[in-house]
């Protein structure tokens, strides 16, 4: 019981640094942050300012200076480069910007190749890809290729891809930054019915409705992760900050398991 209540991912005191020729970039200053299952968290902030490299030392992409990383009570921040490959393909699914699909698969064949490698057996995985293509709203594109997919449809069969074998964690690292605020705020609407069902998501964005379909809003300034409400970008997201009546960005705008309607 008491597992399940404890915060999904903790990051106590991360930094990470890099060594340019003559300078050296501080990527991450002593970041700490705690994040609750089933949260669905935007990281905002300037070009530049820590949020690719926060979400690579969490997904085990890059490693931290300094500092440690938990996820679902296990030190990550810890394990061999072997583990870690390990750690990653069972909790975590990714989003990238680009999409990331094969293109010489359909979107169906592009979802299976992510079960086929993880062992599932085929009737189970043309069970799921049905699945997921219906969640995601394009059962009718199946044997489309990308390139006959628009990029808000490719986005979408990222999504599923990266949900076929159900991670407990989705990161998105600018899931919207190729297409337009229409499309973007579809994808959105999608992720929240993702965290819905329980998923934990953490995204970087630069996209300024995001704040319509997260949990929490946290940004970044130069390596720093600043305290909740605080922030340039942030307040250009609530305009009106001084508005008692508008939840305070970065504070839980309600709890994360009450189940929401998309749009
Ligand atoms: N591999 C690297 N080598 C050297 N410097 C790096 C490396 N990766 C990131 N940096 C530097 O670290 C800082 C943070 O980069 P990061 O990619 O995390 O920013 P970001 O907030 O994701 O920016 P954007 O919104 O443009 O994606 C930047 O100053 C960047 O130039
Ligand atoms: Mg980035």
């Amino acid at each position: 019981m008491s597992n399940l209540q404890q915060d999904f991912i903790r990051i106590n005191n991360v930094s990470r640094r890099f060594q340019s020729a003559d300078s050296e970039v501080v990527a991450l200053n002593n970041v700490s942050l705690d994040i609750p299952r089933g949260q669905f968290t935007a990281i905002v902030g300037r070009s530049g300012s820590g949020k690719t490299t926060l979400l690579n030392i969490i997904a085990g992409l890059d490693t931290a200076d300094e500092g440690s990383v938990d996820i679902d009570g296990q030190q990550v921040s810890n394990y061999s480069d072997r583990q870690q490959t390990e750690f990653r393909r069972r909790t975590i699914g990714f989003v990238f910007q680009s999409f990331g699909l094969l293109p010489l698969l359909s979107a169906a064949e592009n979802i299976d190749l992510s079960l086929r490698i993880a062992g599932t057996g085929m009737r189970d995985r043309q069970q799921r890809t049905r699945e997921l293509l219906e969640q995601v709203g394009l059962s009718h594109r199946s044997d489309h290729r990308p390139y006959e997919l628009s990029g808000g449809e490719q986005q979408r069969v990222a999504v599923a891809r990266a949900l076929a074998n159900n991670p407990p964690l989705l990161i998105a690292d600018e899931p919207t930054g190729e297409l337009d605020s229409t499309t973007g705020a579809q994808i959105f609407s999608l992720l929240r019915g993702v965290a819905d069902s329980g998923v934990t998501i953490l995204t970087a964005t630069h996209d300024p409705f995001v704040m319509e379909h997260v949990d929490v809003v946290r940004e970044m300034s130069d390596g720093r992760l600043l305290p909740q409400g605080e922030g340039i970008v942030t307040s250009r997201i609530i305009p009106d900050k001084r508005d008692k009546s508008v939840p305070r960005q970065g504070t839980a705008l309600r709890p994360p398991t009450v189940p929401r309607r998309a749009p």
